[in-house]
């Protein structure tokens, strides 16, 4: 699926944070947002998964335009600050973010025990999440991001 961005724009206030941006990721391209610190990329993401919507300008992802909540189902996504539940194990929290999804029983089941061998947290599937490390917590956010197995991804800050 493409992702099309045409003029968008968005504002905090009177902080323009996005001023007029237009590009196009071809379906199966790989691209880096590089910038420096405030210079808006998770705003810019934020808006392509359409958590936040556009003041002027246009998202479409496919056919869809943006922001839409049929979307989500296609979209994984991996924010900066992770948004994982603390009192949870790893595994409660993959299980937690999978009903999302409506992933049947067996099929969440399977995937959990995919995904957690992917990013190494096997071993550690029953362990509260406050007894993780940063890495382990990110490791944990790449394993919910592509636990339904989206089109379209979005990693913020991955390399952290
Ligand atoms: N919800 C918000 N309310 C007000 N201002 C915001 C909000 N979100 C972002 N901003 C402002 O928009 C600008 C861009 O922020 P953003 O988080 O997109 O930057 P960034 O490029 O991701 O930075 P970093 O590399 O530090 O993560 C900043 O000046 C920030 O203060
Ligand atoms: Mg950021």
């Amino acid at each position: 699926m493409d992702i099309q961005l045409n003029g968008v724009s968005k504002s905090f206030g009177d902080q323009l944070a996005i001023d007029h941006v237009d590009f196009t990721i071809n379906s199966g391209d790989i691209c880096c947002l590089l910038g420096p610190s405030g210079s808006g990329k998770t705003t810019l993401i934020r808006l392509m998964i359409g958590a936040l919507a556009t003041d002027n300008g246009s998202i479409q992802i496919g056919e869809t335009v943006m922001p839409n909540m049929h979307m989500l189902h296609n979209i994984g996504f991996m924010p900066q600050n992770d948004g994982l539940y603390d009192d949870l194990s790893a595994e409660a929290n993959l299980e937690f973010f999978g009903s999302i999804y409506k992933l049947s029983k067996t099929t969440l089941q399977q995937r959990i025990t995919e995904v957690l061998t992917l990013v190494d947290l096997t071993a550690d599937r029953k362990k509260l999440v406050r007894n993780f490390s940063g890495g382990m917590k990110k490791r944990l956010s790449l394993a919910i991001a592509i636990l339904h197995q989206p089109d379209v991804l979005f990693l913020d800050e991955p390399t952290v």
